[in-house]
């Protein structure tokens, strides 16, 4: 919960209409760290700080799905030393949220192609899912690992094609299309927000996004926090959501 002295400063939000669904593309890591004269896995670092944070936070107030993009499947492009970090702290983070999450009520879920990962993070990531299953209420918290937009709308179009040639499936909808990704049983994010200056969604969550409403900050992601989500959550209840009608 916020501090007594951050209460005072926390911009003011409406409590009773809070996003049901945030999404966060956790960026500008890197450029954190250059500002500093430090290493760029310096960021990441702080980054996964701020996770926790924002995490803690959500939960704490209410929001019950929070979807971060953690690693695309464009990031593996970048120098070996910078992924193997990544890949680390996600161990580390990892091994924390298994310690705390029943206790927290913070169901874990992933998205994106995990079976790439080294054994030793898969074998978390089991554990976070065996944890979750004893979890009904409280905060679900998805985490985009190897995970990309097109990637997961070609899977579930394999998986539909699949379906049909073993006769158990042959009309299709948007319902059951949304069936078969990731978020299947989570409903699509109201409010989408990116740190780090960029405007743009980086191939995340293309479908679940189309009416999603967006927020960009420049603050980069270490330098995010509740304050920031506050002003992000204040904006989102500025909007006036239409969906194509009046
Ligand atoms: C986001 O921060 C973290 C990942 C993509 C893994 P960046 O590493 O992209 O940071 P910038 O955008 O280079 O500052
Ligand atoms: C998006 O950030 C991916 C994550 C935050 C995990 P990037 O830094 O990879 O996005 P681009 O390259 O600026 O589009
Ligand atoms: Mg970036």
């Amino acid at each position: 919960m916020a501090t007594a002295k951050e209460s005072r400063v926390l911009p003011e939000i409406d409590m009773a209409h809070l996003p049901q669904h945030i999404a966060i593309i956790m960026d500008g890591n890197g450029r954190w760290a250059k500002r500093r004269g430090l290493p760029r896995t310096a960021g990441h670092i702080s980054g996964t700080k701020t996770f926790r944070t924002i995490a803690k936070y959500c939960q704490s107030i209410g929001i019950r799905y929070l979807t971060v993009y953690a690693f695309s499947t464009e990031n593996w492009k970048r120098p070996q030393e910078e992924v193997d970090t990544i890949m680390r702290l996600l161990g580390e983070k990892l091994e924390e949220l298994i310690a705390s999450m029943v206790e927290d009520k913070v169901r874990v879920k992933f998205f994106g192609d995990v079976s790439v990962l080294s054994p030793r993070l898969r074998a978390l990531i089991d554990r976070t899912a065996e944890l979750s299953r004893s979890i009904v209420d409280g905060c679900q918290v998805n985490i985009c690992v190897n995970y990309g937009g097109r990637a997961e709308i070609v899977r579930a179009a394999q998986r539909w094609a699949e379906m049909v040639k073993s006769g158990t499936e042959n009309e299709l909808d948007e319902a059951g299309f949304g069936a078969l990704l990731y978020s299947a049983d989570i409903p699509d994010p109201d409010l989408l927000i990116r740190p780090g200056g960029e405007q743009r969604l980086s191939n995340f969550l293309p479908w679940q996004t189309a009416y999603t409403e967006l927020y960009f900050t420049d603050v980069l992601w270490p330098d995010f926090d509740r304050s920031e989500l506050h002003r992000a959550i204040a904006a989102y209840q500025q909007r006036n959501r239409r969906y194509g009608g009046l």
